[in-house]
């Protein structure tokens, strides 16, 4: 009997099992009904008294290094990625799903409202030349806005360079669109900015663009009022303050009255009641004229939205950094927003 003990030890030693198949095979072989180590048990009843002690030591001994070798083996197979055994009683990993970046959540809110007016979607190119960033937007050769300072220039060739406003597609638009053009341009900008809680090197902005015959001052101010009512309520009111842009004449930049304070004035709006929202002005004559549009017979107007700055209004976030990091933390809060 010990050497038949001694012979099941050595194979299940020497065995190599290469599926879960073979290791249940394996598995009747020794402890089955009919199994070597259940026989071994069943002669035990026939092994003299006085041997009982050692060779029942012996046969548990087997049982137990068989069982071990089973199980170890079976959990080999298990943890292996190739293993053919699938556990199907696992339960899933809980996924969590993602938020929409409050960048894309401002972005689409525009786009509902401008559809309402008839504008659809133009995109051109971050990697812009001089023309249509600068030339054909009519600023001169020595406005600042062209300076190495705010300006990227790709492998110093002065000629190529990342766009620092959305106008450019205003440009590309004029270039491959039938007139009339009632377009809104949304994109990525660049300037050579210090990255702080107000400024930032990258950042987006929408660009509005409406060309047709009699377009007026009173159709800019209509459209930027609609737009505003719709994003911030129908109580918003808006202003127009003269300012100045190369490519428009005359210009403005708009005011939207304050949420917060109702217009009385409060630390948001810094006591005026007013927020800047965005820089707007009729095309300016030269512009269409350089774009190949006969500026007596068509006219029309402009304008460019900053989408950070949008967001921190409507949203209340106070550091424009917040926006690249992805902060889950910072994601999470707009969470329940469409
Ligand atoms: N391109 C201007 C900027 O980046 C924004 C702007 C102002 C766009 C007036 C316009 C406009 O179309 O009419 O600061």
């Amino acid at each position: 009997m010990k050497s038949r003990i001694q012979q099941i030890s050595s194979e299940i030693d020497s065995i190599t099992i290469s599926s879960l198949d073979e290791l249940e095979q394996f598995r009747i072989k020794l402890l089955g009904k009919k199994g070597l180590i259940t026989e071994l048990f069943n002669d035990f009843r026939v092994v003299p008294v006085e041997q009982k002690k050692e060779i029942g030591q012996l046969v548990n001994q087997l049982k137990n290094k068989a069982i071990d070798f089973i199980e170890s083996t079976r959990l080999k197979f298990k943890s292996s990625s190739n293993s053919e055994y699938i556990d199907l009683s696992i339960q899933q990993e809980f996924q969590d799903f993602g938020t929409r970046h409050p960048i894309s959540l401002i972005k689409n809110e525009l786009f509902s409202i401008f559809h309402k007016l008839g504008f659809v979607l133009s995109e051109g190119p971050e990697i812009e030349d001089d023309w249509h960033v600068f030339s054909a937007l009519n600023f001169p050769e020595e406005h600042p806005a062209r300076d190495m300072q705010d300006t990227f220039f790709i492998e110093k060739n002065p000629d190529i360079l990342l766009r620092t406003h959305t106008s450019s597609v205003q440009v590309r638009s004029m270039e491959n669109d039938k007139l009339p053009i009632r377009v809104i341009c949304p994109g990525r900008v660049f300037r050579n900015e210090a990255i702080s809680a107000r400024a930032h090197c990258i950042f987006h902005q929408i660009e509005g663009l409406y060309i047709d015959k009699g377009v007026s001052f009173a159709d800019l101010k209509q459209t930027l009022l609609f737009f505003s009512r719709e994003l911030f309520g129908p109580e918003t009111n808006i202003r127009l303050r003269p300012s100045f842009f190369p490519f428009t004449e005359p210009s403005a930049e708009m005011d939207v009255s304050c949420k917060l304070c109702g217009g009385k004035g409060c630390s948001v709006c810094k006591h005026t009641g007013w927020l800047e929202v965005l820089g707007c002005g009729m095309v300016d004559p030269s512009v269409l004229e350089l774009n190949n549009i006969d500026s007596k017979v068509y006219s029309g107007f402009a304008f460019g939205i900053g989408l950070e700055r949008l967001a921190m209004l409507k949203y209340g976030v106070k550091d424009l950094r917040l926006y690249f990091e992805n902060d889950v933390r910072f994601l999470n809060i707009f969470r329940n927003y469409l």
